[in-house]
């Protein structure tokens, strides 16, 4: 039997644990009282847009309970958001665990906790009990919005608090929030993934495929711009399968759509769609937009028809570069990115020859190329053939290289036009340029002071490097 999930916002669970964020208020006074200044709190994001949106929660629900946040991790409490999506990110987590527990041995009131996506995964649970026994506090994806509740019982107890759920049905949005940017935020559609790709371990740590009320997505949106909101990112693992659960369907091109009557509302982003879900209905919602951004990031994974079979990619070789040159044609003025994997199991150097060969004919506007990472549990990590590391690092190098040269000879044809860009901040090596992203994700950078952050000016683009642009106002 298929589980019903929620699809609109619990408002008795927000009420609790807004009770929770009150009395985990009383105790940061509390402390901070008795150690006679305020306590800090750090939380620290690994991995994808959804954890850093996630994170943003986590910071507002901190500050409301007292907390200064601050970026440095030597604080009174420090939250890692972590990511297990390859193996490198879970030995950054182990890495600085080790450094706070050398502040903690000099800070009585510090407390560190964990979440997110590796948190969900049982050898990493044992191993945290095993040698990292100073952890206060261990928490999932999937109960992610009761962490006022467990901050209270952690301050309570002087034990290591491991609470992990298996899955969730409930939607749990509307608590405090604290945004890294005033002007862009990034809202979640849906949660989890069904997808089931061979190497991906986020269907089982993020569980299953949940959309959200087209009214509650709105609605969180029409709040965002009231707030000085202009950029919007929709993020899901999958948006092309939007809706899917819901009681009235609704498509994600019709999402797309009534997003874009929001008032106020002047760019609109979307991560990731899936290539044999992107269908004509996409491709008519982005020619007819003015607000949609020009910029599709499909991720390729490899060019190998065989490969793709083996990981559990729904399309070909030739039915991704159809559809990519018919976005190419359809939607000229779009860049289209990619992310590709090396060194998946069985993979040979013809293999990897397939997916120059689409890098070629794609010519994609940027591309993140991943070596593959072995991951516990997931049907890849026991097939059989796995590559020789010295293979890897050879091929890995020459789809880099290509993919570099596609990037830049795609930004060049981009010089001396005039674009709209979103200005994100101040230059960080030269303090009188400032920064920002033309629709397409293409970053400039132009003279200009702070006043014009947040603001989407008219720059033209002068001089590129690379991958990058040197432009002036007009
Ligand atoms: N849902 C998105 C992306 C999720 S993870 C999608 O399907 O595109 C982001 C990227 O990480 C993936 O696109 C993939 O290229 C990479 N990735 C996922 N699992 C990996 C693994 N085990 N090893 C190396 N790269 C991986
Ligand atoms: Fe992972 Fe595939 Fe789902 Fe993307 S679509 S999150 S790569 S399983
Ligand atoms: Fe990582 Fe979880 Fe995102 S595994 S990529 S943080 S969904």
């Amino acid at each position: 039997m298929r589980e019903i999930f929620d699809t609109k916002t619990d408002t008795e669970e927000v009420a609790r644990q807004l009770a929770f964020i009150e009395e985990g208020r009383k105790i940061v006074a509390e402390l901070s009282e008795k150690a006679g200044r305020k306590l800090t709190a750090c939380v620290v994001t690994f991995g994808c847009q959804m954890n850093a949106r996630d994170s943003e929660k986590l910071s507002g629900i901190l500050k409301k309970m007292g907390y200064v946040l601050t970026e440095d991790e030597n604080s009174d409490f420090v939250l890692y958001n972590t990511c297990t999506v390859r193996d490198n990110a879970n030995q950054k987590v182990y890495g600085k665990l080790g450094t706070l527990n050398a502040y903690k041995k000099r800070n009585k009131l510090m407390k560190i906790a964990l979440c997110g996506c590796m948190t969900q995964e049982e050898v990493v649970i044992e191993k945290i009990q095993k040698s990292y026994s100073f952890v206060d506090l261990v928490f999932g994806t999937h109960n992610l919005y009761a962490f006022p509740e467990l901050f209270v019982q952690m301050m309570q107890r002087d034990l290591m608090i491991v609470d992990i759920w298996e899955s969730t049905t409930k939607i749990v949005e509307d608590l405090p929030i604290v945004r890294k940017y005033p002007f862009k935020s990034g809202v979640n559609i849906m949660f989890g993934c069904d997808k089931f790709c061979t190497y991906c371990i986020v269907p089982y740590v993020r569980g299953r495929e949940r959309s959200r009320e087209p009214e509650e997505i709105i609605c969180e949106i029409k709040n965002l711009v009231k707030d000085g909101v202009k950029e919007v990112m929709l993020l899901g693992q999958n948006v092309n399968s939007y809706g899917k659960n819901l009681p009235e369907k609704t498509t994600f091109p019709e999402l797309l759509h009534m997003i874009e009557q929001i008032e106020g509302l002047e760019r609109i982003r979307f991560m990731t769609p899936y290539p044999s879900d992107f269908g004509d209905d996409m491709i008519e919602v982005m020619k007819n937009s003015t607000k949609i951004c020009k910029h599709i990031h499909l991720p390729l994974q490899s060019g190998s028809s065989r490969i793709l079979k083996r990981m559990n990619r729904r399309y070909t070789k030739e039915q991704f570069l159809d559809l990519a040159l018919k976005l190419r044609k359809e939607l000229p003025d779009v860049a289209l990115t990619t992310d590709i994997i090396v060194g998946f199991p069985g993979e040979t150097k013809e293999d990897i020859d397939e997916t120059l060969d689409v890098i070629r004919k794609v010519q994609f506007d940027n591309a993140f190329t991943f070596i593959y990472s072995k991951r516990t549990g997931t049907p890849a990590a026991s097939m059989p053939d796995q590559v020789a590391e010295t293979d890897i690092k050879v091929w890995f190098d020459e789809v880099l290289s290509l993919v570099q040269q596609c990037a830049k000879d795609r930004t060049a044809m981009l010089q001396d036009q005039v674009a709209d860009v979103l200005v994100e901040g101040i230059n960080e090596h030269d303090a009188s340029l400032v920064t920002g992203r033309m629709s397409n994700n293409t970053l400039v950078h132009f003279p200009g002071d702070k006043s014009l952050i947040g603001q989407i000016v008219k720059v033209s683009l002068d001089e590129c490097r690379g991958f990058y642009y040197l432009g002036k106002r007009v």
